[in-house]
């Protein structure tokens, strides 16, 4: 599996570049916009306009704005209502375009962008919920299981969007932290790794008869969770008790990860020891993008140490630089090496998360890269 995808991959395009001072960052995003983006509020253009958010942060570059702009245009009507949307669907997947849209609110101020994330906001209240209050990933298809892909897509929406219209609100913050408390409760392993899900109910084919969870590590579930703990952990109010636990929860997955981290400076799609090197595992390019920003915002911002995790990070950022960017003739780059999806509507086993096809230029790879590039970038270390 690995060796196939990858040579097909690395065969259609140039060797990979020397980690330099090019700015991958400005250069990837430059690359995806002369080769266009379908306007979509899937979560996969989401953390693509999430990157897109901290490129322009990192550029002041006003076509990249106009782009953006242009995107989100599209995609909202005047009247707020978004494009192809499905008001009726709880699925947390679909909620992750919350946090752009508040973003373009924050800027603009325009009322439309308002109204559209409220109109997420309200499916989310009425979203089915396991017996102590999670989340279900999506309804009816996985009643009573949370996963951590959904932490990233919904509750940093909630989080943002209380703190913008609800401040006060107690029993919300308290809500959105227990999204996080249920999820890590479940599906931590001691050596502060995080497998995929957990079923509630524990009747899934995969669930653990005792606590329900899911029995792999898959990385990109782990990296979305990495993220998204950063995410509310700069939204929570600074004295509120969840957000020192998230600190806790955000550090010793640092520390899991860490330990687990390749000696080619990667993360294994499936990070369990025992599948390292088996045929079909490899080192895959989304989640070692995630965990890469996860390390680099967390030490940018001073909550991890230097002395712990500066040199996990250099080795990292390198390791994704060199291993899955390549370049064209025509002077564009490609964020190589994502798979395409790993879901907990199968039987969530090795054989399954092999099965994936890999991809070059996934805007759930390309999304996380560039938040990296973009850590990297303005690094104060
Ligand atoms: C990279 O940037 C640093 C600091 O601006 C500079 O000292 C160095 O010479 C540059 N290296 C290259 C290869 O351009
Ligand atoms: C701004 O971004 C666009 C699109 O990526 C790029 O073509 C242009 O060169 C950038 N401008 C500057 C001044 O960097
Ligand atoms: C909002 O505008 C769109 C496009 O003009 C229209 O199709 C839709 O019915 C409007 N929705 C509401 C709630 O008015
Ligand atoms: C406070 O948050 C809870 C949970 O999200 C919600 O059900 C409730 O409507 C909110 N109350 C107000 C006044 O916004
Ligand atoms: C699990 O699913 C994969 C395909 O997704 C299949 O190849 C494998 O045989 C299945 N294993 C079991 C134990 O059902």
């Amino acid at each position: 599996m690995k060796s196939i995808n990858s040579l097909v991959l690395l065969a259609a395009a140039a060797v990979a570049k020397p980690l330099s001072n090019t700015s991958y960052a400005r250069l990837l995003t430059d690359s995806v916009i002369r080769r266009g983006v379908d306007p979509s509020f899937h979560y996969s253009q989401a953390t693509f306009y999430t990157a897109l958010e901290n490129v322009y942060e990192l550029t002041g570059n006003e076509t990249i704005y106009n782009f953006y702009r242009d995107q989100v245009d599209a995609l909202v009507y005047e009247n707020g209502t978004i494009d192809s949307y499905i008001y009726t669907k709880h699925s947390l997947d679909n909620y992750r375009l919350g946090n752009n849209l508040l973003w373009w609110y924050e800027k603009t101020g325009e009322e439309k962008f308002k109204i559209a994330a409220s109109d997420i906001k309200v499916l989310l209240d009425s979203h089915p919920r396991t017996a102590t209050g999670g989340l279900w990933h999506r309804d009816p298809t996985y009643p009573n299981q949370m996963w951590l892909d959904g932490i990233y897509m919904a509750d940093s929406f909630y989080a943002k969007y209380v703190k913008l219209f609800q401040p006060n609100n107690q029993s919300a913050w308290a809500d959105v932290a227990l999204q996080f408390d249920n999820i890590d409760k479940w599906t931590r392993k001691d050596n502060n790794l995080l497998v995929h899900g957990y079923d509630e109910s524990k009747v899934a084919v995969w669930a653990d008869p005792v606590t329900g969870a899911a029995p792999l590590v898959w990385a990109r579930a782990d990296g979305w969770y990495f993220m998204a703990l950063l995410e509310v952990i700069s939204l929570f109010p600074k004295n509120h008790a969840a957000r020192a636990r998230f600190l806790t929860y955000f550090k010793d997955q640092a520390e899991g990860l860490k330990n687990a981290q390749d000696e080619t400076g990667g993360w294994w799609n499936i990070m369990d020891e025992q599948y390292e090197d088996v045929d079909g595992n490899y080192i895959e390019s989304s989640a070692s993008a995630m965990f890469t920003f996860g390390f680099l915002r967390g030490l940018n911002q001073g909550i991890l140490k230097k002395s712990q995790y500066s040199a996990v990070a250099k080795k990292a950022y390198k390791s994704l630089v060199d291993t899955f960017i390549t370049s064209n003739d025509d002077g564009t780059i490609n964020f190589e090496g994502t798979v395409e999806v790993g879901s907990l509507g199968s039987n969530a086993t090795f054989q399954y998360y092999s099965s994936i096809a890999v991809v070059q230029n996934d805007l759930r790879g390309i999304g996380p890269f560039l938040g990296a590039a973009k850590e990297w970038e303005t690094r104060k270390f």
